[in-house]
Order: C-alpha cells, then structure tokens, then sequence
C-alpha cells in the first residue's frame, strides 16, 4: 500500500526521483535513467527550466519544427512549430506552398480588446451599488494607476468598467467587468493585478459609502481574474482563388474539389461531432505555434472552442464558399497572445521562434497564427474529401513504426522507399522489416 508523501516539494531533485522510482517502478535504475536522460548538460539552462515550474524532474522534448513559405499579406514567413503529431508540419508546408502560388493569405485584425471580471456578492438594493459604483468608478481607475502607468505611456491600459447585475442568473451575484488594451502584452498578469486593486479598493470604499446600510456596506468578493475567452481580440485570415487555380494534379477537376470541399465545410457548420475534429485540425496548426512562440495554448484552446459555440451550438470556425467562380477559404478567430513578458524573453527557443518571426507585434503574431491554422484545416479537408486521410497520415507515421521497432537507417531508407507505392500499416511495416532483415541475414 502507498503511502502519500510529506514535504515532497521541499526534496532536491534527485531525491525526488529517487523516490518516484523507488515508488513507482519496477525497475528503478531504468527509471531513473530515462528521466535523468534528458537532463541538459548546460547547467544554467537546466536552471532555467528547472525554475518554470515546481517539482521538475526532468525536460520533456517536442520537436521543434519549421513550416516555410507562408505568404502572409505579400510577406514570407518560415512558421515555427511545436508539436508530436507526425503529418502536420509536413501539411502546413504543403498548404503554405499551394497558397504561395495563388496569393497568400489574407489576415486582418479585427479588434484587441481582453476583459477581466472581479465576481461579487451584495445583498441590497441595486439603485444604490449603481450609485456607488459611479461614485467610485474614476477611484478604480486611480488606484490602479501604479500597475498601469508604464501600459498607459505605450498606448494601453483599461478602456473601461462596467457594473453588470447577474442577480438573474444567480441570487445576488454582481459583476466588474473590465476591457483592456494590453498591446504585445498577453496581458494575464497585468489584468489580473489590475482587477485583484479593483477589487481592494472597491469594497474598501463600500464601508464608507453613505447611502448604503450597514449590511450592504459588506461587499464579499468572491474572485478576480481574466477571461480567456476573448470575442473582441479577434483575427480574419482568409485565401481565395480562381476555381480553376484549385487542383495541383488531375486526380481531381477543380471544380469537383471545390464543392466537395465547401460541402465538407458546411457539415462541419451544422454538425457538432464532425465540427469538433474540423476545429481540432485547425489547432493543430494554431497551438504548435502558440507553444513555439511561448504563448499559452491552453488559454487559446479554451477560448477558440467557446467562440466556436457562441451561437448555442459548437460549430465550425472555418467557412468556404464559391462565388462567381472564385473559391474563398476563411476564418475569424479569437486569439489572446503576446511577444514580450512570460516566456517570450526566457526560454531560448521562444527567442529563436520570435527572430525567425522578424520579433513580430502579437498583432502580427495573431495573424500567423490564424495563418497556419487555416492553413492546416485546408491540408486535412484536402486529404478528406479526396485521397482520405491516412495515406499522408500513416506515410509520416512510417518513421515512428520504424523507430519502435529499432529500424537502423539504412534499413530506413529502403522501407521508406518501398512504401512510396505501397500502403502503409502497422503489419505491413513490421512485414517488410523482418523480410529485409531475413533477406540480409540469408
Ligand atoms: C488530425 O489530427 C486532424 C484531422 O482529423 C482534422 C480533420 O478531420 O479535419 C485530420
């Protein structure tokens, strides 16, 4: 039986390896040697990423990979990525490369406003708080001013306050919501110390308010801090063509391709089950940059998928039409990111990611972003509505099979080669390796 540890944070790192081999494994010193493994030699950037989080063990590896030719209004990008899953740097490249000959994308920011909620309970009268709230509004303000002085001077800050009365959806409950321009900011920081003083200060200023009774002066803050989902910081990105531009190969005539795609994009509107997988391909392009740029995939998910839903249906964020012959492919987005602060200015690999991105605005950066997941949803529903997805999938899947079963790389090459015209599976790559190994052993 296991028993739970005490002080666990408090033991250095490799006793607390120790202990989680000892616990854990059956094989101890295996353990400790595939954690230990990835340790970096370089003991100040181990430092370094030892300290971004508590109890590290160890580094956990992604590839860090690099989709070129993205022209992104008239300007070419080389994306950088993150990610484990095998096909999608391979797609953004090719979609990158099929747009670079028709156009581009098109991106535009819309609008890059953030908001923040400090959440409250009061129980009285509601002409009163609106009162009171006028009345201490411009101290909300000024009481902030030390967290948003430097902001301010770059041309952001707080746009504004508003009290928002939710008594409707639940018994005394109140809102400060707040808008924010946190410029190449992600902003998390800045607006939850912003709204944490909103929230000092308002109910500090309740306990001197005349016109409320005693009961009503006891504001009880229940929370304070940002919303990840951000409708108003939103991004377009957008390709379009001639459809006779649309086919590569003559597989397929380009104005079958068309409607077979625009069909694939109007089932993904309407039906949530095949919406969810269209979306999941869009992040796949959106979150390896996300991660590579330092920013926070998580808060992107999150508020990518609300907005997917914010007609009471989770549909899909992408859209596709033919008009007058010309095939038009876009999206709009929510994207809350940033180039400085976090781990923009800290861990080496951002640094690099951001200078191949020529040190971009998180304008700029949004639009790169949106660049590369539409991008990687044209890539997939391409592979969908025509050849299907497993011949690319299980294609850049075939290094990974060879890699489980020790494939050296010679023996590499020849399997890779065979397989440019056999169809790849899990039986049929364990097959041919142990024929070429049978063949070289006779
Ligand atoms: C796989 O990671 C992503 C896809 O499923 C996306 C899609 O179905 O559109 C291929």
């Amino acid at each position: 039986m296991r028993k739970p540890i005490k002080g666990f944070s408090k033991l250095s790192k490799l006793d607390k390896i120790e202990w989680i081999a000892a616990t854990y494994f059956t094989d101890a010193d295996s353990a400790k040697q595939a954690i230990t493994q990835y340790w970096n030699t370089d003991q100040k950037l181990q430092q370094l990423h030892d300290e971004f989080i508590e109890n590290t063990i160890t580094n956990y590896y992604l590839p860090f990979g690099v989709a070129p030719n993205f022209l992104i209004n008239g300007k070419l990008y080389t994306i950088p990525m993150a990610i484990e899953e095998s096909s999608v740097v391979a797609a953004a490249s090719k979609a990158a490369k099929f747009w670079l000959d028709r156009g581009g994308f098109k991106t535009e920011v819309i609008s890059t406003t953030k908001i923040g909620q400090v959440h409250f309970m009061y129980n009285g009268d509601f002409d009163k708080l609106r009162k009171f709230f006028k009345t201490v509004k411009p101290k909300l303000f000024e009481d902030s001013q030390h967290i948003t002085k430097s902001m301010k001077k770059r041309g952001g800050g707080i746009l504004d306050i508003k009290l928002i009365n939710k008594t409707e959806a639940l018994e005394d409950y109140y809102q400060l919501h707040a808008t924010f321009e946190t410029l190449d900011a992600m902003g998390a920081n800045f607006i939850n110390s912003c709204l944490e003083q909103f929230a000092k200060t308002f109910k500090s200023e309740a306990l001197h308010f005349d016109d409320f009774l005693e009961a009503e002066s006891h504001i009880q803050i229940v929370m304070s801090i940002l919303s990840n989902y951000v409708p108003d910081c939103l991004v377009k990105v957008e390709v379009s063509c001639p459809v006779k531009d649309l086919s590569e190969d003559h597989s397929i005539a380009p104005h079958d391709f068309a409607q077979k795609f625009v069909q694939a994009v109007k089932i993904a509107e309407i039906e949530p089950y095949r919406a969810v997988t269209h979306n999941k391909g869009i992040m796949n392009g959106i979150d390896a940059v996300v991660l590579a740029t330092g920013n926070d995939f998580r808060a992107v998910e999150a508020g990518v998928h609300a907005y997917a839903s914010r007609q009471g249906a989770y549909s899909s964020l992408s859209h596709a039409e033919i008009v007058d012959d010309v095939f038009r492919f876009w999206m709009e987005i929510p994207l809350a990111l940033g180039t400085v602060g976090g781990l923009t200015n800290l861990h080496p690999l951002v640094k690099v990611a951001l200078e191949m991105l020529d040190h971009p605005t998180a304008k700029e950066l949004m639009q790169i972003v949106a660049a590369a997941g539409l991008a990687q949803n044209f890539a997939a529903l391409r592979s969908l509505t025509t050849t299907g997805i497993q011949e690319g999938h299980m294609k850049m899947h075939l290094m990974n099979m060879l890699n489980q079963q020790n494939a050296t790389a010679q023996e590499k090459e020849t399997i890779v080669a065979h397989f440019k015209n056999n169809t790849v599976t899990h039986s049929a790559v364990e097959a041919a390796l142990s024929n070429l190994r049978m063949m070289r052993n006779n």
